[in-house]
This record gives C-alpha cells, sequence and structure tokens, in this order.
C-alpha cells in the first residue's frame, strides 16, 4: 500500500497550557485518520523570515488511549520553531506535519517498563507508558526529572494514570532544585531489580547520558535524540556539479543518480559519502534536519541499488524494505543507486 505523502497539512484544534513554557498542540490532520505508534514523532514545517525550517516533535498522545493526536512543545533557548509556534500558532491555524516516524518504541515482550524522563523528555514517555497500560499487562515505572516543581509537564494526566493503575504504574519525581542532578546512584536506585527491564530514556543529552552510563543491563535501553533544526538552503545552482567538483575527493567506480523534485542528477561515487552529501555535491538542497539519523526528514527511497545507514532511529523495518532510506545516513554500496524524495 503507498504510503501517505510525506507533508501534510493539518489544523490545530486546540491548545492546552502544561506549563508556563509548554503547550500541547491538539491536531487533526486533513488527511483524515493519522496512523501512528505510541512513542513516535512527525516533523512540523515552518516558514520563519523567509526561512523554511524543520523540527521534530514527540506525541504525547497514544493511538490505544486518544482519539486526538497531540504534540506537546517546549519553549527553548533559541530554539527558534518552538517558540515560533508557541508564540504565533493559534486554535484554528494550519501547519504543516510529516506524516510519523520513529522507532522508539514498545516492544513485543513482557519486560518491566522503566522510563527516564528529563523535562520535556517526558513527552514520547507518557505515550509510551499510556500504550503499555492500556494494551499490556506489563508494570511501569517512571522517573521524571524536572527543574522545579512548575516544570512539571503532564503532572496532572501521570497522577491520573497512577490513580487508574495503581498496582502497575510507579511515578517517581526528582527535583533539581531540591536534590541537584540526578546523579547514577539515584538511576541505580530507580532501577533496583528491574535490571532486566525495557528502559526508555529521553530529556537532554547529558541527562540521557548519565541514565546509558549508569544503567547496569541486562534490559536494553532505547533513547531518543532529536538535533537542533536546520535552516533548508534554497537550491544554489552554482554549487560545485558533477563536473565541477573543487576539492575533489577520490571516487570509486559508479554513480549516484537523485531525483529531487523536477530535477534529476548524477555525481560520480565518493567512498563513504552519503545521499545527502552527493545530492549538494551535485548542486541540490534536499530538505534535512538532524543529519543525526533521528528525525526522518531526509527520507527517499531508493529505487536502484543497495545501500547501509549508518544510523537509523527513526525508520522502521518495513519502511525500509519498502525501501525507503534516510539520505543523511545512507552510503551506497552499489556501483549504481538513484534515490528518489518524495
Ligand atoms: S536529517 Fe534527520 S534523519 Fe536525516
Amino acid at each position: 500500500m503507498p504510503r501517505p505523502p510525506l507533508f501534510q497539512r493539518a489544523t490545530v484544534t486546540r491548545i492546552i497550557r502544561e506549563t508556563a513554557d509548554t503547550r500541547t498542540f491538539v491536531l487533526a490532520p486533513s488527511s483524515g485518520p493519522f496512523t501512528y505508534r505510541a512513542g513516535q514523532f512527525c516533523t512540523f514545517r515552518v516558514q520563519i523570515d523567509g526561512e523554511e525550517l524543520l523540527r521534530s516533535y514527540s506525541m504525547s498522545s497514544a493511538p490505544e488511549t486518544d482519539t486526538e493526536l497531540m504534540t506537546t512543545i517546549k519553549r527553548v533557548a533559541g530554539g527558534r520553531v518552538s517558540n515560533w509556534l508557541i508564540d504565533n500558532v493559534a486554535a484554528g491555524d494550519e501547519v504543516e506535519i510529516t506524516r510519523p516516524f520513529g522507532v522508539f518504541c514498545l516492544q513485543d515482550n513482557d519486560a518491566p517498563l522503566l522510563g527516564f524522563c528529563g523535562g520535556s523528555g517526558i513527552t514520547p514517555v507518557i505515550s509510551l507508558a499510556k500504550s503499555a497500560l492500556a494494551s499490556t499487562k506489563r508494570e511501569v515505572r517512571l522517573l521524571c526529572a524536572d527543574r522545579d516543581a512548575p516544570s512539571m509537564i503532564f503532572e496532572a494526566a501521570l497522577a491520573d494514570l497512577v490513580a487508574r493503575y495503581p498496582d502497575r504504574l510507579t511515578v517517581v519525581r526528582h527535583l533539581d532544585s531540591d536534590s541537584g542532578y540526578l546523579d547514577a546512584a539515584a538511576v541505580l536506585a530507580f532501577v533496583g531489580t528491574d535490571t532486566d527491564a525495557d528502559v526508555y530514556v529521553c530529556g537532554p543529552e547529558p541527562f540521557m547520558d548519565l541514565v546509558e552510563n549508569a544503567f547496569p543491563g541486562p534490559g536494553k535501553v532505547f533513547t531518543e535524540r532529536f538535533g537542533a533544526a536546520a535552516v533548508i538552503a534554497p537550491e544554489d545552482d552554482s554549487a560545485d556539479g558533477a563536473d565541477g567538483a573543487a576539492n575533489a575527493e577520490p571516487e570509486v567506480e559508479g554513480t549516484v543518480t537523485i531525483i529531487l523534485r523536477n530535477k534529476k542528477i548524477s555525481v560520480p561515487r565518493r567512498p563513504g559519502e552519503t545521499f545527502l552529501e552527493s545530492a549538494r555535491r551535485g548542486g541540490l538542497a534536499p530538505p534535512f534536519s538532524c543529519e543525526s539519523g533521528t528525525c526522518a526528514t531526509c527520507i527517499a527511497k531508493l529505487v536502484e541499488g543497495t545501500a547501509t545507514m549508518r544510523v537509523n532511529e527513526a525508520l522502521t523495518e518495513e519502511e525500509i524494505e519498502e525501501g525507503y532510506v534516510l539520505t543523511c545516513q545512507g552510503v551506497p554500496d552499489s556501483a549504481s543507486a538513484v534515490v528518489r524524495y518524495e
């Protein structure tokens, strides 16, 4: 079955004030039902001061428990897209979002689920928790670390969930204002004997590193990381093309062909060069955001040849089998490779 288009319009039906700097945007996608899994995200495309910017946001709703699609966005210093959305978008406005992506999803097993959430990192984790509680018998324990009490997101929603599932859900609060930053000892104390748990971690980078390094295993750790939004440069036909590459690196046998809208370019293959890099070398400016394999904004379809992705934290096995590739991570294995952006 063909996938829906990469981007679609969605109406913001209402906006919920979660904290002083956090809002939940309730969305009604224009193409009708939006099929997603708990823990996934979509990427917003906005125009700010003439620049096209992209930023990924996790769903805070869960398909098993919420009839509405919700993303929760926190204001951040220097966060152009987040701050712009919070300051400029009102109920009734339309936004542009991608279809859902992401592999920060529940595994099909009975292991306890531990969630470590730093600040707005609670967003995908509450989605996972709602899904696990509603559709499995798994025990769920969350450690939510926040700067201070007013910063706690979903305090009431989590309290409601605890009241509904008192035997299966525990929420532990850590406030930096009371006890300083979370440390490894606190992580270990929270894990306790659940060393075989599936551990979901989302939050600021140092927080995620701390939990990943402290968790003893053998349970599996899943992380959700989003890079900063990137500026999409206008297409520049004067960029180094196939014949005009300055500082040419060694080439290997073969050709990489990129199809983007009504343009098709071919460049000689270079060892280790990603499709996105080849496209830029050929003078194209395809969409991208994180360039770290997490947002899927750079998705394209591999229509000829084979490729290997260095990192993939966005595409499902099914999408890969259908031929989709993250062009910021995909490096051709075959002499000839062709990718087509949607
Ligand atoms: S730009 Fe984000 S996955 Fe490629």
